[in-house]
């Protein structure tokens, strides 16, 4: 199978909505990173897109949705915080969990008896979803494991001969996930931090952190989201987080280049192994995995990356970056024993 690259108009909309009228599945822009869609109603649909992946079947796809009139018939019940939750952030990158109707098929919610559904923001993906006329599952368009797309080159590079067609709707703006969050007796609980921040949230009801988000599961510890206990976002170099800043992180990783080196530096001026990942979270969040798809490409044996803050997005810059590195972080020694 050839993988065509359609930019966005009505007319590839159409083509793509062909497709997945007819139990295909496609590339599909969002404001977050790029997704690879199927019907969310269609358990075979859904099955070409676990296979597409190389994706755990237990691992469950989040369903997208145009309107919020297409919400009601895909779950059992619709908490007020919810309600009111939609009507602030959507379309925009939240998605939030609800225990599952019988439309929503097992495969779809990877045997959970619970849906995530979000609505986008992004013009392409509302268009898609609307051409349809039906809810699409969609994952991020990544290899199982690998960092998310966040251009349509990446799908291109981890899905060509996969897929039929990617719609490119250029640069992902938020470049990180959607935030996943649960309901817990009128308290909000984040499972996957994102771009709704928990201090955006927090305006609605009290947020807890799920442990999951900075702690390293338990060999078969039960996690709320089962994408939390996956190696994740990682490229094949060896990311390390470096917590030091400025001078000090450039001497920590000048003094433990190790084959083929780069260094992320939080808004340094690039010299040598180093190069910036941005000065503040939101830039971080929208160059993180452009950057470590980058190093792969480049063939680097190792990333070091200066801890970022944790404030705002910030939080799912370093949740992303955790995993990435496999939950390694060092310090240097020398200065701080
Ligand atoms: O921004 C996003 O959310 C992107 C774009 C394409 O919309 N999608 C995305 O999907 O990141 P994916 O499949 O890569 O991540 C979905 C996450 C996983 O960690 C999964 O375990 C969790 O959401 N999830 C899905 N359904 C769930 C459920 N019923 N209960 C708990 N966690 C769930
Ligand atoms: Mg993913």
């Amino acid at each position: 199978m050839e993988t065509k690259i359609l930019p966005f108009t009505d007319e590839s909309v159409r083509q793509a909505a062909e497709i997945l009228k007819n139990g295909g599945i496609v590339g599909m822009p969002t404001e977050t990173v790029y997704g690879l869609a199927a019907d969310a109603r269609n358990s075979e649909a859904v099955m070409a897109v676990f296979a597409a992946k190389g994706r755990p079947q237990d691992n469950p796809l989040i369903v997208h949705i145009s309107r919020l009139e297409m919400l009601p018939p895909l779950v059992r019940e619709i908490p007020d915080i919810a309600a009111i939750l939609a009507e602030r952030f959507w379309g925009g990158p939240l998605t939030m969990i609800f225990p599952k109707s019988d439309v929503i098929p097992d495969t779809t919610s990877g045997g959970l008896d619970t849906v995530a559904v979000r609505m986008p923001s992004s013009p392409a993906a509302k268009a898609l979803i609307d051409c349809c006329g039906f809810p699409l599952a969609a994952p991020s368009a990544n290899l199982s494991g690998s960092p998310s797309p966040t251009t349509a080159q990446h799908v291109y590079n981890d899905m060509n001969g996969r897929i039929p067609l990617i719609i490119d709707g250029g640069e992902c703006s938020c470049g990180v996930e959607s935030t996943v969050i649960c309901f817990d007796k009128g308290r909000i609980r984040i499972l996957r931090p994102g771009g709704i921040t928990a201090q955006m949230l927090g305006e609605f009801a009290p947020v807890d952190i799920d442990r999951a988000v900075t702690a390293q599961p338990a060999a078969g510890e039960r996690v709320l989201s089962p994408g939390m206990k996956y190696k994740h976002y990682s490229p094949k170099a060896n990311v390390v987080i470096v917590d030091e800043h400025g001078q000090t992180f450039e001497d920590y990783c000048a003094a433990h280049v190790s084959g083929r080196t780069i260094a992320l530096g939080a808004g340094i001026a690039e010299h040598g192994i180093f190069r910036s990942y941005g000065a503040t979270s939101a830039q971080q969040a929208h160059s993180l995995f452009a950057l470590l798809r980058e190093a792969d490409e480049e063939n680097a044996d190792t990333v070091f990356v200066e801890m970022p803050s944790i404030d705002g997005i910030g939080l799912a810059v370093y949740n992303r970056l955790l995993r990435a590195a496999g939950f390694e972080i060092v310090r240097n020694e020398q200065v701080k024993p």
